[in-house]
């Protein structure tokens, strides 16, 4: 399993190096790479009704291996993707565009399940700065349950910023796009 997300993370730093190269600008602000804990899985095999087997960590669960990709902007997310896409000795198994559909929450990120030529699994998120900085806090929240009264408030207010945060990537993807034009 480290063999398998290793080649990952190389594959995207070659990727990010080679990218950085061509167009001056690195795609990728930081990478994330961890192998799911003995514990999580076993809280998720739980939480699923799986049995509490490495056959169900590893087969019925797709994020043994997990990546996560922050990157500055909203095209740079759509960029990475693409590379990844077409990572050697991985195939695509399922994507989901939380971006052009945020969940009711708000949460947003671009997810791609991978499997390795060997039957691994790989979860990789990509996002922006301004998403991951929200789904870190809304994660932080979640640990400390308001009392009922709030709940609806607080759920609200999120919803809010997260909305807000995403303007705020569009905006800087437009200013990023005048200074890239105004170059050429
Ligand atoms: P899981 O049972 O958690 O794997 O959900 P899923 O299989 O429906 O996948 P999904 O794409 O919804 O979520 C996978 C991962 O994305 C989670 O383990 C989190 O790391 C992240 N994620 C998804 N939704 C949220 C959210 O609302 N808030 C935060 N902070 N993270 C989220
Ligand atoms: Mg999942």
């Amino acid at each position: 399993m480290e063999a398998a997300l290793n080649e990952l993370v190389e594959y995207v730093d070659g990727m990010r190096s080679s990218v950085a190269e061509e167009t001056g600008f690195d795609p990728i602000e930081h990478i994330l790479a961890r192998i799911k804990s003995d514990e999580s899985m076993r809280d998720k095999c739980r939480r699923k009704g799986l049995p509490e087997t490495a056959e169900s960590a590893l087969n019925e669960l797709y994020d043994a291996l997990g990546v996560r990709i922050v990157c500055a902007f909203l095209s740079d997310v759509y960029a990475v993707r693409d590379h990844i896409a077409v990572c050697p000795h991985f195939s695509v198994i399922e994507e989901r565009d939380y971006i052009m559909h945020a969940k009711p929450n708000g949460y947003r990120s671009y997810h791609m399940i991978l499997r390795s030529d060997e039957g691994y699994y790989a979860e990789v998120q990509v996002r922006t700065i301004s998403m991951d900085t929200w789904a870190a806090l809304e994660h932080h929240l979640q640990y400390k349950k308001p009392h009922v009264g709030n709940q609806r408030l607080i759920v609200q207010e999120l919803k809010r910023c997260a909305d807000e945060l995403a303007s705020t990537d569009v905006s800087m993807q437009t200013i990023r796009d005048m200074i890239l034009n105004e170059e050429e």
